[in-house]
């Protein structure tokens, strides 16, 4: 078991504000996700207040992939109500809900690695219309990297740009709320700094952000809010830096990440 953290900021890492209270923007209850007869979420309920970091932290094969992909239309749950700004989407699709300004960057990234990268960034905003391009623009000067390297097949961008192409992809969307699955995976550290502190900026920028991480520490280092899922529930919630100094979490999690 590596040492207890109790609550120290990450070098690095802004320390994150106080709880927002207000309205949820999004709300799960009771939640259920079943993949054939493989119950892999099971009555989870959660909060995200508008304009707050909200993660959702856990290990391998914990739900924390089939939670977001329920909230964000993906795949249809079994069970629950998912409420967006006050309404009922249960049972509304990706794309719906993507036009009504939730959207997704998917775990594994999904860049179409044969496209460019701006045909990627297009491909983001598909509903946009003539407003398109300024959401391009916008995440081009957010993302120097990207338009220097517009023409460029998405395929031959490193793994990082390839993360950050994912995130600008889903930010032409203007979304309200951004969810995030394992941002950081499979990144190097610097890179993964890099990642941690786009997040902060979208967040900062007003942006909800509900982020799903293995790297618990990390993430609750910068998040308002967090929950841990285990084997499909919810055991543990509260302010994240209040999990970040809870022994049981520090036990069950942190010391593998
Ligand atoms: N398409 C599927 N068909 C059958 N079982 C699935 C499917 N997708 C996920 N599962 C199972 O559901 C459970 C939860 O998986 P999920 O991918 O949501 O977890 P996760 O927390 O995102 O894991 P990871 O950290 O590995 O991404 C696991 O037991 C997994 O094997
Ligand atoms: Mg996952």
């Amino acid at each position: 078991m590596s040492e207890p953290i109790a609550g120290e900021p990450i070098a690095g890492q802004p320390i994150p504000s106080e709880p927002i209270a207000g309205q949820p923007i999004l709300s799960v209850e009771n939640l259920s996700v079943s993949y054939g007869r493989v119950d892999a979420v099971r009555n989870v309920s959660f909060e995200v207040p508008a304009g707050a970091l909200v993660t959702l932290v856990g290990a391998n094969g914990a739900g924390k992939t089939s939670i977001l992909n329920a909230v964000s239309g993906l795949l249809r749950p079994r069970g629950g109500v998912i409420r967006f700004k006050g309404e009922d989407v249960t049972r509304d699709p990706a794309h719906k809900l993507v036009k009504a300004g939730l959207v997704q960057v998917p775990e594994g990234r999904e860049i179409l690695g044969t496209l460019s990268v701006a045909e990627n960034l297009s491909l983001g905003g598909w509903h946009r219309g003539s407003t398109l391009a300024a959401s391009v623009a916008r995440v081009y000067e957010r993302f120097p990297v990207l338009h220097e390297r517009r023409k460029l097949q998405a395929g031959a961008l490193s793994g990082g740009e390839q993360q950050m192409l994912a995130i600008a992809r889903a930010l032409v969307a203007e979304p309200e709320v951004l969810l995030l699955d394992e941002p950081s995976m499979g990144l190097a550290p610097k890179i993964v700094d890099e990642v941690f502190a786009v997040i902060a900026e979208i967040r900062a920028g007003g942006t909800t952000v509900i982020l799903v991480e293995q790297n618990a520490r990390r993430a609750l280092a910068a998040a308002d809010y967090g929950y841990v899922v285990e084997t499909g529930a919810i055991t543990h919630s509260g302010p994240a830096r209040e999990l970040l100094a809870d022994e049981r979490v520090i036990e069950a999690y942190l010391g593998i990440s």
